[in-house]
Parts: C-alpha cells; sequence; structure tokens
C-alpha cells in the first residue's frame, strides 16, 4: 500500500541525509497473525560505514530495505535516519535519498527505457549513454546518434 497520504508531509525540510542508521528494538511482522520477520532488532549504521546483511533465505534481509524505504513501518521499535524516524519523514524524500538495487529487476513497462534509468530526468542523454556503456549494457556507444 501507498503509505503517501497515511504519512503526508510531516517532515517537508529538504532532507539530505548524512546516513547515519539506527534499529532501535525494531519488530516487524507481515501480518498481524504471522510470526515477526524482523524481531527486537537494533543496531547502529555510522555514516560512510558499508555494511553487508548476511543471512539464510527468510533471515530478514529484504525486510530492512522495507522499512528504510517506508513500504512497511514497524510494528514495535522505531526505525531512524540521523535520528529521524522514518515513518515520520516524507516518502518523496526519502526515497529521493536512497538507492536499492532489487534482488529481482523489474522494468516499469509502460515507459521509456529512458524514463526507467533516469525517472526524474535528472541527467542527459550523455550521462545516460555512458553510464550504461560503463556497465556494458551500451556497446555501440560511438556509432549512435
Ligand atoms: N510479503 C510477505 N508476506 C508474508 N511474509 C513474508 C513476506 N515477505 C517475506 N515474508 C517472510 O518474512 C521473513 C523474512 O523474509 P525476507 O524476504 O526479509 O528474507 P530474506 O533474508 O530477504 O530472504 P532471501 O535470502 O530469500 O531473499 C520470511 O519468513 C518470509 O517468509
Ligand atoms: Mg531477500
Amino acid at each position: 500500500m501507498e503509505k503517501d497520504s497515511v504519512y503526508g508531509a510531516s517532515h517537508t525540510k529538504n532532507l539530505q541525509f548524512n546516513g547515519k542508521l539506527e534499529f532501535a528494538r525494531v519488530e516487524m511482522r507481515y501480518k498481524e497473525c504471522l510470526q515477526p520477520a524482523l524481531n527486537n532488532l537494533s543496531f547502529v549504521v555510522e555514516p560512510s560505514e558499508k555494511v553487508a546483511v548476511v543471512g539464510r533465505t527468510g533471515a530478514g534481509k529484504s525486510s530492512l530495505y522495507q522499512l528504510l524505504l517506508g513500504f512497511r513501518t514497524a510494528n514495535k521499535g522505531c526505525v531512524l535516519i540521523d535520528g529521524e524516524d522514518v515513518s515520520k519523514i516524507d516518502l518523496r524524500l526519502l526515497r529521493r535519498e536512497m538507492n536499492v538495487v532489487l534482488q529481482h529487476p523489474f522494468v516499469v513497462q509502460t515507459d521509456s527505457v529512458r524514463k526507467n534509468l533516469d525517472p526524474r530526468h535528472e541527467f542527459s542523454d550523455q550521462e545516460l549513454k555512458e553510464a550504461l556503456t560503463k556497465s556494458a549494457f551500451y556497446l555501440n556507444a560511438e556509432n549512435e546518434d
């Protein structure tokens, strides 16, 4: 469910994250009747710190980003970015400041390749071609208009 209308814009300030992340005694259940996917989880990641989360299938790795990007909310505890509760941050701002590379990639099929790459139209065609060439998705950059 899109939570825009639920969260509203209670924090309308222009976010620029430093990147301190804190999970504080987080419990998250996909349904009340199910066991928690995350159970009393607490950790802190400092700005610029690189962290890898590993665990067997079903351990809860993807559930972390569901909370981080505001697709779901914690049933108990809270998730803080730079000390701000993510559930209080405007979703558009939150998602503009975060990137996720999904396990199962998807393409918005009703739109152009360009819009999938750059939904907010922030980059020039040339910049997109350079990025595609570097990642070996676009091999004939020299011969194209
Ligand atoms: N949409 C959902 N509805 C109900 N339960 C879910 C849902 N998504 C995940 N779960 C359950 O939540 C728990 C954590 O799942 P999660 O997808 O976060 O694990 P994961 O560590 O990312 O696993 P994988 O390595 O397979 O990607 C699992 O028990 C899973 O079955
Ligand atoms: Mg996963």
